[in-house]
């Protein structure tokens, strides 16, 4: 019987087999309830007693050669067929990934800009995090000017030229103004940061596009002209502007624009107040002591400047009143701005 057993481990070690069916039919033959290493187990209790001790270990290697080699078996089927067939189809189309939409915010930008560059503006961008010469200082903000409180500021550092997160965009008009000889045409749209308590009608991060055109004889009619032109484009055809006297320290004379209200066409309703007039932007000349500031001949050129934020031009677009909206980002919200593309 010890040849037996050594007769079938030889032959587990050797066997090969190409098919699952193959390797249930050596389990079977080998292991099942009639297989013959099973049948070798029944014949234990004849074998002589003095014989039991070593027939017992080498039975038991048997076995254990032979469900070792059974699931050896297996294993290998199992990794070749997941390397050779291919359990998916590689034709089939993959899945879509869900698309986002575009923030209401930056269609707004985008639409500002475009109309801008239609009138020959270029785009010019800056640091966020500023200092006080950009920001006030170059813009005739002197130290101490109550304007400044115009503006409540995030300041990062004290010292001679304070650090801070810009307030305004002008601060860029600034940097082009310093940086470039005029004709000068540009459109600055950027984040600006105001310390302000957050509500529907303030928020302490906003957005803004502001304009600069300075160039020999631009006079404040080139500046209505223009902003007409833009709120055209933007709010309709029929739409008319306003301008009323303002004051900002960069600017002689001042102005602060409205539009006729777009949602009564000028008639009054709850959205502009029953004034027929919804306010839209400050603009103004651009004053010669900034112009000299910034190293321009306030003698031989002129300019004008104008500065809006993009939240309430969107506001006014799509008559959506509460500003935290646009900054939660509410995936409800946005999806009714996908179609706005
Ligand atoms: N910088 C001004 C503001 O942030 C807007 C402005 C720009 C006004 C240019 C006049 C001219 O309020």
């Amino acid at each position: 019987m010890i040849n037996l057993i050594d007769t079938l481990l030889k032959e587990i070690q050797e066997v090969q087999v190409k098919t699952a069916q193959e390797v249930e039919q050596l389990r079977v033959r080998l292991l099942g309830k009639k297989g013959e290493v099973t049948k070798l187990f029944e014949e234990f209790r004849n074998v002589p007693a003095e014989s039991k001790k070593e027939f017992g270990r080498r039975l038991n290697e048997l076995k254990n050669a032979a469900t070792a080699k059974i699931e050896e078996l297996r294993q290998n089927l199992e990794d070749s067929a997941g390397a050779s067939e291919c359990s998916f189809d590689m034709t089939m189309p993959g899945d879509t990934f869900e698309l986002g939409s575009r923030h209401p915010i930056s269609i707004t930008r985008e639409e500002i800009i475009s109309i801008f560059k239609k009138l020959g503006y270029s785009l010019a961008e800056g640091p966020e995090i500023e200092d006080d010469h950009h920001v006030f200082e170059a813009l005739n903000f002197p130290p101490e000017h109550p304007a400044r409180d115009m503006q409540d500021t995030f300041f990062i550092s004290n010292g001679v030229n304070p650090i801070l997160l810009r307030t305004h965009t002008s601060s860029v008009q600034v940097r082009t103004m310093e940086t470039q000889k005029p004709p000068i045409r540009v459109i600055c749209p950027g984040r600006v940061f105001r310390n302000e308590a957050i509500s529907a009608r303030a928020h302490c991060i906003f957005h803004q596009v502001e304009g600069l055109y300075i160039d020999k004889g631009v006079s404040f009619a080139d500046l209505k002209q223009s902003i007409l032109l833009f709120v055209k484009e933007m709010f309709g055809p029929d739409t008319k502007i306003r301008m009323r006297p303002s004051y900002f320290p960069f600017t002689e004379p001042s102005t602060e624009v409205d539009i006729s209200c777009n949602i009564c066409g000028g008639k009054g309703c709850n959205i502009c107040k029953g004034t027929g007039w919804l306010e839209i932007m400050g603009a103004g000349m651009v004053d010669p002591n900034v112009l000299s500031a910034c190293g321009i001949d306030p003698n031989e050129y002129t300019g004008f400047a104008f500065g809006m934020g993009v939240e309430r031009i969107a506001m006014l677009k799509w008559q959506v009143k509460d500003l935290r909206l646009y900054f939660e980002n509410d995936v409800r919200f946005l999806k009714e701005f996908e179609t706005s593309i």
